[in-house]
């Protein structure tokens, strides 16, 4: 009989308790698949009091994950705390540099130590599995790490947030505002506890770190991105981007450029005809661009605790089966540096969303403020309300002009902006989108 593996759980929320029933229900199955047992043999979680409809007879109390990642009896550390630092940071440093495997589900703590934990892991001889810190369910970092190994990659984007995608689709469906959209997410209990953490990017960015850092071998680092949320996105955005053939979705894209690396989190407007439009809700895709093959688009449940539950026991099963891959795909000494995105010179189409006067000469006056910065118009659209009604009243009034770019640069659209507001024909602050090709 193969000696079994020893998991000790650091945490036991919804994801750590639903990890104890899969083990325990499916422990023939995970047997057979890994060649061995995989047994449960010590716990800890901040109550030890609290009903959570666990059978823990047999296995023991650690007092704390310290002691846990200490216990000689656990071959495997499984850390479910959360949070960037102490104690998931100690404990999982403890049990790498011991030569015991971690799998985590921690996005925080890998963003921010996931070199130097890769470096632990390697120098030990020990494996550090974080599946489910991006996309739960979806097997995306193992299709980056292993199964696209060969592959060169030219771009990896994704919808990497439940609560924003949810939060997008009901404005689009409903018409609704986004604070309507974000209470109803926090009332089903999607948002994060600190909601801005998910609307205002972080958490993709988070999760664009670890992806980045697969696909291109960068050092996996938040700070190297660039971040903007969604609260600024209206209804009427995303009934002009339907009207033009696209959909407004929150992306974390990494792509490579002639100039490096670009890391990027935004408010985006993508071909409504594409794989990633198509997610609606609360679901997670992750679209991979290789070089020389079609994109692969993995799309799934990004939350939840039996989608986190279902990657933190196929990271386990790896473990249990012996695989030791680098953390990142490559030695963790060899991921290169990467510097932050300059936002300006980034190239690609843009939506504009202008209130502009109602008069002659306004649309030719912001055409050639773009044609002066060499902006081509793929589309525009003036949409008047009420129209002819509002001129017989006699009413000066502004309308919505909305503009569709061909590729440009930013810093050339933020100046032909400027000058369009120096001409005093628009009124408020212009909405500016941009757009991702697939
Ligand atoms: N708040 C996250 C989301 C949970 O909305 O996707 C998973 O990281």
């Amino acid at each position: 009989m193969v000696a079994p593996l020893k998991v000790g759980i650091a945490g036991l929320g919804t994801v750590g308790a639903e990890v104890v029933r899969l083990i325990e229900g499916q422990s023939a199955a995970l047997s057979a698949r890994c060649g061995r047992p995989i047994r449960v043999v010590a716990v800890t979680a901040r109550s030890k009091a609290k009903k959570r409809g666990l059978d823990l007879r047999g296995v023991a109390w650690a007092r704390d994950p310290q002691a846990l990642a200490e216990n000689a009896e656990v071959d495997c550390l499984v850390e479910l705390i959360g949070g960037a630092g102490d104690p998931a940071l100690s404990a999982i440093e403890t049990a790498l540099k011991s030569g015991k495997s971690v799998v985590t589900a921690n996005k925080a703590l890998i963003a921010k130590h996931g070199l130097r934990l890769a470096k632990a892991a390697e120098a030990h001889g020990a494996a550090l599995n974080f599946e489910a810190a991006v996309g739960a369910a979806i097997p995306v970092i193992k299709t980056l790490r292993e199964g696209l190994a060969g592959t060169s990659i030219d771009r990896v984007y994704g919808i990497l947030n439940g609560t924003c995608n949810y939060i997008l689709t009901r404005m689009e469906q409903e018409g609704l505002s986004f604070a309507e959209c974000l209470a109803d997410a926090q009332r089903l209990g999607y948002a994060e506890a600190n909601p801005s953490f998910d609307v205002d990017g972080h958490d993709t960015a988070q999760k664009l770190a670890i992806l980045a850092s697969l696909a291109f071998g960068t050092k996996v680092a938040e700070s190297a991105i660039y971040v903007e949320g969604i609260s600024s996105i209206a209804p009427e955005d995303l009934r002009a981007a339907a009207d033009l053939g696209y959909r407004v979705k929150l992306l974390g894209v990494a792509v490579r450029t002639a100039k490096g690396i670009e890391q990027r989190v935004h408010p985006t407007m993508v071909p409504k005809s594409s794989s990633i439009a198509q997610v609606m809700g609360v679901t997670n895709a992750v679209t991979i661009d290789g070089h020389g093959i079609p994109p692969i688009t993995l799309v799934g449940p990004g939350a939840g605790g039996s989608a986190t539950a279902s990657a933190v026991i196929a990271d386990i099963a790896d473990v249990a089966r012996g695989v030791r891959a680098s953390p990142f795909g490559r030695p963790a000494e060899q991921l290169k540096a990467t510097e932050k995105a300059p936002m300006e010179r980034h190239e690609g189409g843009y939506y504009i969303r202008l209130m502009a006067r109602d008069l002659p000469g306004t649309a030719a006056s912001i055409a050639t403020r773009l044609a002066e910065q060499k902006i081509s118009i793929e589309s525009i659209v003036q949409r008047h309300p009420n129209g002819e009604a509002a001129k017989a009243a006699g009413k000066s009034s502004q309308v919505p002009v909305i503009l569709i770019t061909y590729a440009t640069h930013e810093d050339a659209v933020y100046r032909a902006l400027k000058a369009v507001q120096r001409d005093k024909v628009i009124s408020g602050r212009p909405q500016v989108i941009r757009i991702e090709k697939n």
